[in-house]
């Protein structure tokens, strides 16, 4: 009997005890705090703003960035890239291929004024063709498995189906990371057999004063090797595939690099005000954006490069083909170089 007793009170306290543990956590949740005091008393706004802004906490993870649970720059990055860059880029590789057109219908293609003449001279050997080559050969792919990931979802998917397009993009991710060694090769081969023509002198500046002769038939002005446009063409190459080739190198081997942060310090040297504090994400994030503006900007350029090489003006192929050209044609484009390597032909006049 006293057993009983005892046990039936030993249940009423343990039940009176928890309707009061009830109360207390009831209330305690009335005043924002959370059952079982687990935060301790910061308030949920000071933690959340913490978490929002982007700060690491602690993990067991061997990845120090698993610890961000929020990084806000990732929207910023995200919209910029969907937006502006996909954008933009669409319409300048667009717009370049509607402008060659409208430039086809109107001047037609640049033909040699004199005629084919039937004697050549060589223009680029065997070196140069295969630096040309290999540099260019590797940018087209580069810039094609490149749109693809910009575009391909929009445009590839519906068309070749998701197994297909899942198959290409895999392949292409192949192609673009290890041809991008070969395209580093070629524009450094490029860059050492072409530099000493590409120095610019007064020359250029008549020749952009005459439009390079391109909207007019008849007009000529002078050029050496390179004429001031392929000058344009050459440093826009050199400087924009360099910088693709370090941002893409951030990209294959990621949080290695701070190249935005030593960037942003030296502009801020000369009166800018950019941050240089910056995580391995945000450093990541700007590497793909500056990587996607600058090679839609090179295969805009490069775009009307292959019209003028091509379909736009007679005999130039020929150039980068068999490296001999029509001596009427370098006469006319080139006219100052013909009679360099004319004269280096022909014997020396006695002194
Ligand atoms: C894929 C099609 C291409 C064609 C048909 C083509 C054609 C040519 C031709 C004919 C020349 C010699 C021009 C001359 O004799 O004066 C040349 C030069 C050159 N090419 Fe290309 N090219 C192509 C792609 C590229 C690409 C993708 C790049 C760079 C990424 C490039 C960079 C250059 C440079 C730097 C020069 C020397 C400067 C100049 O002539 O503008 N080419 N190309």
């Amino acid at each position: 009997m006293l057993n009983r007793y005892f046990s039936i009170m030993v249940i009423l306290t343990a039940l009176l005890s928890g309707t009061a543990g009830l109360s207390t956590t009831v209330q305690a949740q009335q005043q924002g705090e959370v059952p079982g005091q687990s935060l301790g008393l910061s308030s949920d706004s000071d933690l959340w703003r913490y978490v929002r802004t982007g700060n690491a906490g602690s993990t067991q993870m061997k990845n120090e960035l698993s610890a961000v649970m929020i990084q806000s720059e990732g929207d910023n990055w995200r919209a910029f890239r969907n937006g502006p860059l996909s954008n933009v880029g669409a319409f300048a590789v667009m717009g370049i291929i509607g402008l060659l057109v409208v430039f086809y219908f109107i001047r037609g293609k640049i033909r040699i004024d004199a005629g084919p003449s039937g004697d050549t001279i060589l223009r680029f050997g065997t070196i140069d063709r295969f630096a040309h080559w290999l540099m260019a050969g590797s940018f087209v792919v580069l810039g094609i498995t490149g749109l693809n990931l910009l575009y391909g979802r929009y445009i590839l998917l519906p068309v070749i189906g998701k197994d297909a397009f899942a198959a290409f993009t895999t392949f292409g991710k192949y192609a673009h990371n290890y041809l991008a060694f070969a395209f580093m090769a070629g524009l450094a081969l490029s860059f050492v057999l072409w530099v000493r023509h590409n120095v610019p002198n007064r020359l250029d500046l008549e020749w952009l004063k005459a439009g390079g002769g391109i909207f007019k038939k008849g007009v000529h002005p002078p050029a050496r090797k390179f004429n001031a446009g392929q000058k344009i063409i050459f440093w826009a190459v050199m400087i924009g595939g360099l910088s693709v080739s370090l941002s893409g190198i951030a990209l294959l081997f990621p949080f290695q690099t701070s190249m935005f942060a030593d960037t942003f310090a030296l502009l801020n040297v000369i009166g800018f005000n950019l941050p240089t504090d910056m995580t391995g994400m945000q450093e990541q994030q700007l590497n793909q954006l500056w990587h996607g503006i600058v090679s839609m900007a090179l295969m805009t350029m490069i775009i009307a490069h292959i019209y003028i090489g091509s379909v736009g003006m007679e005999g130039a192929i020929a150039a980068m083909n068999t490296g001999h050209v029509d001596r009427n044609w370098a006469k006319e484009h080139h006219n100052l170089w013909v009679e360099e390597e004319d004269q280096k032909g022909s014997p020396k006049p006695a002194e």
